[in-house]
């Protein structure tokens, strides 16, 4: 459905989970009809058939997702599923200090983009806390409004 949006999200400590409740407030007020889930709650057959997907996710350990994203992760990349009619964009958070800044969500990018999927805007990497993603939302959400 054009105007359903797939928010999946993963977080550790609750950035990256504001992140995506924040934003599905925004796309929710401007009349999108908005799906707020875990990645680990989204299998492979799941994701092929979302048309629009905003994922936003952390990254813990050493460049590795959430624990509420390693299932996901692990299907994904394994997985050879022809994902064209997937249009996404991928909210990083992560940390500047750390070796493999933004590891976790540029991890599922390329893979996504590997796999065939429309990446509609650039992934948005936020260094330190949630300073970009805001506007992020905002232009993901103005790219499929129009
Ligand atoms: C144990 C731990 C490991 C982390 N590892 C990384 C990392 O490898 N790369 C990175 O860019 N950020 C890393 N970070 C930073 C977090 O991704 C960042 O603080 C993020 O904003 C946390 O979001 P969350 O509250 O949604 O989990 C790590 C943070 C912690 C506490």
């Amino acid at each position: 459905m054009a105007n359903e949006i797939n928010i999946l999200w993963a977080s550790m400590s609750g950035t990256a989970e504001d992140v995506a409740k924040n934003f599905e407030t925004k796309a929710s007020d401007m009349g999108f009809q908005t799906n707020l889930l875990e990645l680990n709650d989204v299998s492979m057959n799941d994701l092929e058939k979302m048309q629009n997907v905003a994922i936003i996710t952390s990254t813990t350990g050493v460049g590795d997702l959430p624990t509420n994203g390693d299932d996901f992760w692990l299907d994904l990349e394994k997985s050879d599923k022809n994902f064209s009619k997937v249009n996404y964009s991928v909210c990083a958070l992560g940390d500047r200090s750390h070796e493999i800044f933004c590891g976790a969500g540029n991890k599922v990018n390329k893979k996504l983009i590997e796999l065939g999927a429309n990446q509609i805007i650039e992934i948005q990497e936020c260094d330190g806390s949630d300073e970009g993603s805001d506007e992020w939302g905002n232009k993901f959400l103005n790219k499929i409004k129009s």
